[in-house]
């Protein structure tokens, strides 16, 4: 079986014009700040945070978190597990996480739960995308890339069963993403 190459939905070179400009929207936001903790959430932050975290020009730190969802299809149930927590004392700290995409908000409802409680001295999210109609959870996203249609996407760190990571551009799976029960 030949893989489906994933269809075009936003492309490589608008990811990149639009990350160059979250990067100086962050950078401007934190310039008072001693020192930034970039947050990932593993794994679809990877290449988000990779390409962001070199375009800031404050001063920062890069730790991470790996979330997993509870199931092993694609459709996002609301549970989720904490997989690997940080390595850093958050505590008095300016942090913001990264995330590659907001579904149904859950995810980063339950990272905003988690991390509060550890006292940052400022907490704030900084998301790639988010689909608007998904939403069920009133989660604040302080920076946003895009909003997107109700389509599962692959591509720049996110996955469709573990496949599609490292294309450059976000896709849709046709096939793929059809179906999906969720
Ligand atoms: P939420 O908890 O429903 O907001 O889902 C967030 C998580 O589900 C994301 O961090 C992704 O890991 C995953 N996810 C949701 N939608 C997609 C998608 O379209 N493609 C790839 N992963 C997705
Ligand atoms: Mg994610």
């Amino acid at each position: 079986m030949i893989p489906e190459t994933p269809s075009v939905l936003i492309p490589e070179k608008e990811i990149r014009h639009r990350v160059g400009e979250l990067a100086r929207q962050v950078s401007a936001d934190y310039d008072k700040a001693e020192e930034l903790l970039l947050v990932g959430v593993l794994r679809g932050c990877f290449i988000f945070l990779a390409d962001l975290s070199r375009l800031l020009t404050v001063p920062r730190r890069i730790d991470f978190m790996a979330l997993a969802a509870y199931g092993q299809n694609a459709a996002t149930s609301g549970a989720v597990r904490l997989i690997m927590d940080l390595r850093t004392n958050i505590a008095g700290k300016h942090v913001l996480i990264v995330e590659d995409i907001v579904d149904t908000g859950n995810t980063l409802e339950y990272l905003l739960d988690i991390l509060l409680p550890r006292k940052p001295a400022t907490l704030k999210t900084c998301v790639l995308l988010r689909k608007r109609e998904r939403l069920e959870k009133d989660v604040k996203i302080d920076y946003l890339g895009f909003d997107i249609p109700d389509l599962w996407v692959v591509g720049y760190g996110l996955d469709y069963a573990d496949r599609h990571r490292a294309l450059p551009y976000i896709g849709v799976v046709e096939n793929e993403g059809k179906g999906i029960s969720r």
